[in-house]
């Protein structure tokens, strides 16, 4: 069985979906050979998934020869310098979403990034990605993008239909929102490059795009993003704190809700809504409509296990689904969902891609176009107009 070596960076939440996620794939002998982070958690997540290497430092991990696979799992202020990094240092490359973004300059205040002009942060953006596309084509390695929801099976056999029936996806309305992330981070465009949109937004947005990229080629059409126009706001500044109780976000200067319609050379469109004001559990929706079928791969909530408790302080500990704020009455039970949210299927994709040479499904192009995209968007919404890509 082939064998692939992978040096993780990151400690944290998302490393520690990948580290379970790692363990589900099959076929291949997949070796977490080593770890670097800058936080103490690095102890445990190495004894967690057996790693036998932890490094001090990233450059470090980079210098090791049994390293075939960087997987970056860090805030996306470093992801395009460590991506950059790791190419050159001829590494395969993993990288979470979002690609990058923009955080300011040097000096900022932490509460003052997000009044920055937008069209300052798009070209920035764009100028950044440019400079890392070349890299990427340079290096002949791998870039492999950690979209999960391209890899949710219910995408994937949307995909499937798609394939056999080559019909034309005409509308895709696409959703990430729950109740707010209550971490001092999400409240501050320095340290995500935005708010709501990039943060949860950014996956329906990806996975609305990769499934025009697929329909091109299903179909032997070209397809490209044409426009963007972009809507949002703090829907949360008319509460009063009390009022706010069942809220976890407090946006300082951010957005906590956002609408986005992305218009496709071939005139079709996807509408994206991303909310942290949003109260019943996840909710991580999509539903595509072509000219001859409707498919909804929802993805959270869905119906594979209705629960319903009278009793919820006996269950404290018995997890339903991410932020869900009461576990009375009717529930929907997250089943398997490290595979429903496409964890599992991604990381295969890229470890065999990593043994066999072969592109995978989330790539450079679609991080790229997610993140132009996004920062249109955001242009769209401050200058009230239709940006054109
Ligand atoms: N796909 C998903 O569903 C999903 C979910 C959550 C987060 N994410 C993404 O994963 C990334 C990490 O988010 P998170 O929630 O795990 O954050 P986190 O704060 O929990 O973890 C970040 C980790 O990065 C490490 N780190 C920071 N600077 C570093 C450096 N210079 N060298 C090595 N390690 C360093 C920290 O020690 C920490 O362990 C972000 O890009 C985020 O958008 C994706």
């Amino acid at each position: 069985m082939k064998q692939v070596s992978v040096g993780i960076v990151g400690s944290g939440f998302a490393a520690a979906l990948h580290g379970d996620s790692y363990k589900k794939v099959c076929g291949l002998d997949v070796k977490l050979a080593a770890v670097t982070s800058v936080e103490d958690t690095v102890y445990g997540y190495a004894e967690k998934y057996g790693i036998p290497k932890i490094y001090k430092d990233f450059s470090e991990l980079l210098k090791d020869p049994e390293v075939e696979v960087v997987d970056i799992i860090t805030p996306p202020h470093l992801h395009v310098g460590m991506v950059k990094q790791a190419l050159e240092a001829g590494k395969h490359v993993i990288c979470e979403k979002p690609l990058t973004g923009y955080f300011g300059e040097k000096g900022d205040a932490e509460n003052t990034v997000g009044l920055r002009s937008k069209r300052e942060m798009y070209e920035a953006v764009i100028r950044q990605m440019d400079d890392l596309k070349e890299t990427v084509e340079k290096s002949g390695k791998l870039f492999m993008y950690a979209e999960n929801f391209v890899y949710a099976p219910s995408l994937q056999k949307t995909l499937e239909f798609l394939r056999a029936e080559k019909s034309k996806i005409l509308l895709i309305k696409g959703e990430e929102s729950h109740s707010g992330s209550h971490a001092h981070h999400a409240a501050y465009w320095k340290y995500n490059g935005g708010g709501t949109l990039i943060r949860q937004g950014c996956h329906p947005l990806s996975a609305a795009i990769y499934l025009k990229y697929q329909e091109a080629a299903i179909r032997g059409e070209e397809i490209s993003l044409k426009s963007v126009t972009g809507d949002m706001g703090v829907l949360q500044k008319c509460l009063t704190e009390e009022e706010k109780k069942y809220i976890d976000s407090r946006p300082v200067d951010v957005e906590d809700q956002a609408n986005v319609v992305l218009t496709f050379s071939d005139g079709t469109k996807a509408s994206i809504t991303a909310g942290d004001v949003i109260l019943g559990g996840v909710r991580n929706l999509m539903e595509i409509y072509t000219n001859e079928s409707v498919y909804q791969p929802n993805i959270a909530p869905n119906s594979a296990m209705p629960v319903y408790h009278m009793s919820p302080e006996k269950i404290s500990d018995v997890y339903i689904t991410e932020k869900v704020e009461t576990k009375t009455g009717w529930q929907h039970v997250f089943v398997d969902e490290e595979i429903a949210r496409g964890y599992v299927g991604e990381l295969q994709d890229f470890m065999e891609c990593v043994a066999t040479g072969r592109k995978p499904q989330s790539d450079f192009r679609l991080a790229y176009d997610s993140i132009k995209a996004i920062y249109a968007a955001y242009l769209s919404n401050e200058e009230g107009i239709r940006v054109e890509l």
